[in-house]
């Protein structure tokens, strides 16, 4: 298992892809758009010159783990040879269907192919794919190549086999897999949103400023990033995608998003990326 190919160039298909390609697997990059590939090759050189920087790999080692990226704009002709496909495309259920679909008829049909969605459901995606027991998730955190969770998500049908391979290639990462059910949120989510979605219903209802409920957080819980900061990093849009596929699908009130964050998205404030959300980035 040498060839994996990774769909989106993105913060997580980059450094998802530069994971890989660190330990040494031939990586097949795959983005729509050639800026894209620029902009994660960029991205995946810039953190690795950082590691270089501070002594963690050699610069010998940066320049072979570049050398394993190979990049692509075609789906078919990026997953050629692959024997894992990670798809981490935007989040968005239409989207991925799409991808998945494509998938099925590029592959053959023992490639394991696995999702880095971080709520999208593994059975809803396997559903559109011929023999769905080779479809798992694996979600990696963000920043990738620091995180040492990988979340493995069991769809309803997926196999006994294929979990293990895939929890044997996140340890060859160096990385710590989880095994988990596919619930709404799966585990990290379902338990991360409600904590940023209560920080930002405290800051709503005038209990706190911004910086008193991170300080709290960060000083009281020993928290790396308090949850303000931390939605801003993970992107506004995406904490209320994620509490909104909860909400439905649990039809639980309690993940409802905080009006707030509603506006804030609406508003097109979405944290880090935008360089405004709950701070100034500009
Ligand atoms: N690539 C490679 N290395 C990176 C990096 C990147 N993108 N970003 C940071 N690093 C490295 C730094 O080089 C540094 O390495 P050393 O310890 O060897 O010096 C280390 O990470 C710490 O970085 P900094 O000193 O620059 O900054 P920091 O101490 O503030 O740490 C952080 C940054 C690791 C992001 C830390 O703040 C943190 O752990 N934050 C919380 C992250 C988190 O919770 N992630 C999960 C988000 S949820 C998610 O991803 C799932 C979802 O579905 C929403």
């Amino acid at each position: 298992m040498k060839n994996i190919a990774v769909i989106g160039a993105g913060t997580m298909g980059n450094g998802i892809a530069h994971s890989f390609a660190q330990y040494g697997y031939k990586v097949q990059l795959i983005d729509i758009s050639e800026k894209g590939l620029k902009k994660g090759m960029e991205t995946i050189a810039s953190n690795l010159d950082r590691m270089v920087s501070k002594e963690k790999i050699t610069e010998e080692q940066k320049q072979e783990t570049l050398d394993n990226i190979t990049t692509f704009t075609s789906i078919a002709e990026g997953v050629e040879n692959a024997s894992v496909v990670v798809e981490a495309a935007t989040e968005n259920t239409e989207l991925k269907l799409k991808i998945f679909r494509e998938l099925d008829k590029a592959c053959p049909e023992d490639t394991i192919l696995a999702s880095n969605t971080s709520s999208i459901s593994i059975t809803q995606i396997a559903s559109v794919v011929s023999h769905p027991e080779r479809v798992i998730g694996m979600h990696f955190m963000n920043p990738v190549p620091v995180m040492r969770l990988v979340e493995i998500i069991r769809g309803y049908n997926t196999s006994d086999k294929i979990t293990k391979t895939i929890m044997e290639l996140s340890k060859d990462l160096e990385k710590v897999p989880v095994e988990v059910n596919d619930y709404p949120g799966f585990v990290a989510n379902r338990i991360l949103m409600p904590m940023i979605n209560e920080a930002i219903e405290t800051l709503y209802n005038g209990v706190a400023g911004v910086y008193e409920i991170d300080t709290v957080m960060k000083l009281g819980m020993a928290h790396p990033m308090g949850p303000l900061q931390l939605a801003d990093f993970i992107g506004l849009d995406v904490c209320h995608s994620i509490l909104e596929v909860m909400y439905n699908g649990f039809k639980n009130p309690k993940y409802a998003p905080c009006p707030l964050l509603t506006n804030m998205v609406r508003a097109g404030k979405t944290g880090v990326k935008s360089g405004e959300g709950f701070y100034d980035y500009a």
